[in-house]
């Protein structure tokens, strides 16, 4: 009984996060006017600002601070060679059966009754291995050499420009690879919204090390993915590191630590971090013919690098912000629904208001207040449509932190304008000349890093 409520209440707050994400221009089924396309969603206005700003918190964190790491953007279409060697052509699968009579189809790992098909009570067929990489055919041949997938994973990308990085770049180890793109996966089941799609974005590193340092690193990053929860506002005692057993782990990895996130809809995993030793190229080495050895001037040793992994899923991240930062309370006697995104995170910084749309005095001077802020803080919003209570209510429900409103006492007396704070309500006056300096302070924005 408590554990159906649960769900239930899972499944409001998810309803509740979906239909706010749609109504405010977060996100929107893909192909919504067709009917949709299961697994595929599109990002609108405020999703794109909100996506761009974690992939930018995280290009910092992870490349921009660090003299270590250098961004790639790989093509998405690879050689069908490079899936045969990692292992993806022969083994990227996920148990599929099918119903006997209603032919609806299933992930056999995530049925309860193993015998029975869950929609219609039909008995099921045998476990069959199913494949999740789309396939397709580059030029206008179709035959089995223009076979190429669509990449299931941004990792190879990586591994197959490890040559390149070391030829133009001439890194020392320890050294990575970084990069942000889209991934896609045939899953039998795509559900719980963003949580598994078809298509999804992955911001990954491949870090290379000397065999003998890969415990130490595997600890740095633990911090690092520790360090990047925390950039991008989740709340750390929602996460859980989940030692993943033997028997359990991806084919290439000896350690991979989940870590996973009390979602609404249960504890599922939010970011991996893998050691994939040398397993990567030490396959694309053999299969290529390519050298991908590296030589060290110190120990004049030659070797394959092992990589440690760490692997973040753009999408997840923006669910779990969505997830962890929904609220809804009573404020002033009115229930209101709000998101308390950090500021770093949040689409828009500041909204700027006249108090009174229909007096063009404090029109004319909040708008002049916007301008000059949009200097400093580029993320933000100008809004006199309808009255102050509306406006403060939609910029909840789109997480601004701050409101800003211009007023008869701003124009008539020159004291400065009143500034709220979507948590609290609470509103303090603040002086033109300190503003600027007084919402960067408030809203971190200069010292993220
Ligand atoms: N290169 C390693 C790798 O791809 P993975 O655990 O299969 O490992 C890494 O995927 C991350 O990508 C996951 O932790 C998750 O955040 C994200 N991810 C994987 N499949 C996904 C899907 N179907 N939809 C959304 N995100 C997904």
């Amino acid at each position: 009984m408590a554990h159906d409520q649960g769900e239930q209440a899972g499944n409001d707050v998810m309803d509740a996060i979906i239909s706010l994400a749609k109504r405010r221009g977060f996100i929107f089924q893909g192909s919504e006017i067709y009917g949709g396309l299961a697994g595929t969603w599109d990002y609108g206005p405020l999703g794109v600002a909100l996506k761009n700003n974690v992939k930018s918190l995280w290009w910092k964190r992870f490349v921009e601070n660090r003299d270590d790491m250098f961004g790639v953007d790989a093509a998405i279409l690879m050689n069908q060679n490079v899936w045969k060697a990692s292992g993806h052509v022969g083994g990227f699968s996920d148990p599929l059966v099918e119903c006997k009579k209603c032919h609806h189809r299933f992930r056999a790992d995530q049925l309860t009754d193993q015998q029975k098909c869950p929609d219609c009570g039909g008995s099921l067929g045998d476990v069959k291995q199913f494949n999740m990489m789309f396939q397709t055919h580059v030029g206008a041949v179709q035959d089995d050499s223009s076979v190429s997938y669509l990449r299931p994973e941004t990792a190879q990308g990586m591994f197959v420009n490890f040559k390149n990085i070391l030829d133009s770049q001439h890194p020392k180890l320890p050294f990575g690879l970084a990069q942000i793109g889209k991934a896609f996966r045939n899953e039998i089941a795509p559900r719980d919204f963003l949580f598994r799609a078809r298509e999804f974005e992955q911001m990954e590193i491949e870090y290379f090390v000397k065999p003998a340092e890969w415990r130490k690193i595997f600890e740095h990053f633990v911090s690092e993915v520790q360090a990047f929860i925390k950039d991008v506002g989740l709340d750390s005692g929602k996460v859980h590191e989940l030692e993943v057993p033997d028997g359990d782990r991806a084919h290439y990895s000896k350690r991979t630590i989940d870590f996973e996130f009390d979602w609404p809809f249960g504890r599922k995993e939010l970011y991996g971090l893998a050691y994939r030793t040398d397993f990567d190229l030490t396959q694309h080495a053999s299969s290529s013919k390519a050298d991908l050895s590296y030589y060290d001037e110190e120990t004049k040793e030659r070797f394959i690098p092992h990589v440690i992994e760490p692997s973040f899923g753009l999408d997840r991240t923006i669910l779990a912000i969505l997830c962890d930062a929904y609220r809804e309370d009573d404020l002033g006697g009115e229930k209101r629904a709000y998101l308390k995104l950090v500021p770093a995170v949040a689409p828009y910084k500041v909204a700027v208001f006249p108090l009174l749309r229909n007096k063009p005095q404090l029109v004319a001077k909040a708008e002049e207040i916007f301008r000059s802020i949009r200097k400093a803080i580029p993320a933000i919003i100008f809004d006199d449509n309808g009255n102050i209570g509306k406006r403060y209510r939609r910029q909840d429900e789109i997480g601004t932190p701050f409101c800003l409103t211009v007023d008869f006492e701003t124009v008539e007396k020159g004291s400065g304008v009143t500034l709220r704070d979507r948590d609290s309500g609470r509103q303090e006056r603040v002086k033109e000349t300190e503003l600027i300096d007084h919402l960067l302070k408030l809203s971190g924005v200069r010292t993220v890093s």
